[in-house]
């Protein structure tokens, strides 16, 4: 499906671009985080950024090293500090860590200048599109699937903070940009982020 902005939504985003909530999408690993936040970046002229990176960036090491010489602890509140960071932000489409609901305030915070998505996907589904990666230290199991259903398990009631869920299973990226990008222009109408320009 190509993608396609209205005339209306155009110029719906231009005129008010100063204070435009950030597109913020929660969800498991493998859920199409990066993927979607990346086409809904260039659909929507919103610039692109993931916490992930931000801790990478900020500490100069990879996720997988904090988690194997620090503990997933450590991990948990540098990826507070990198929600506190790109909160501030506007107009952006920011990509989470799976994690990143288990602490309520995150998710708060994510919602001053944000309207949060969760994406979700059978436990199968993830499996088929993460299982054989190597570099998410969570899933690095004997028996990575039931890692993954137990972990779902464990978090429904975290992700079921977001503001909308959209399950990717069996649909493609690009339905869930459209529908993501249709919710967004209802709701951004309406939206009071932490600082309006007055
Ligand atoms: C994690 C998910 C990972 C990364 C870290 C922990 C989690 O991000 O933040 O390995 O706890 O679910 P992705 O969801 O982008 O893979």
């Amino acid at each position: 499906m190509p993608f396609h902005i209205s005339v209306i939504e155009v110029i719906q985003l231009n005129r008010t671009s100063k204070n435009k909530p950030n597109i913020v999408l929660v969800g498991f690993m493998g859920t199409g985080k990066t993927s979607v936040g990346k086409r809904l970046s260039s659909l929507m002229r919103m610039r692109y950024i993931d916490t992930d990176s931000v801790i990478e960036r900020d500490n100069e090491r990879a996720i997988s090293d904090i988690f194997e010489k620090d503990g997933e602890s450590v991990f948990r509140q540098l990826e507070s500090e990198a929600v506190e960071q790109v909160s501030d932000l506007y107009n952006f489409v920011i990509s989470t860590g799976g994690g990143v609901v288990l602490k309520e305030e995150n998710v708060a915070t994510l919602k001053e200048n944000g309207i949060v998505f969760c994406l979700t996907a059978s436990p199968e589904e993830i499996y088929e599109r993460i299982g054989h990666q190597t570099h998410r230290p969570l899933l690095q199991t004997p028996n990575p699937l039931e890692t993954i259903r137990t972990m779902l398990d464990e978090r429904a009631p975290y992700y079921a903070k977001a503001d909308y869920t959209m399950d990717t299973t069996g649909r493609s990226f690009d339905e869930i940009v459209v529908h993501i990008k249709n919710i967004y222009f209802r709701k951004m109408k309406t939206f009071v982020p932490k600082n309006p320009d007055v």
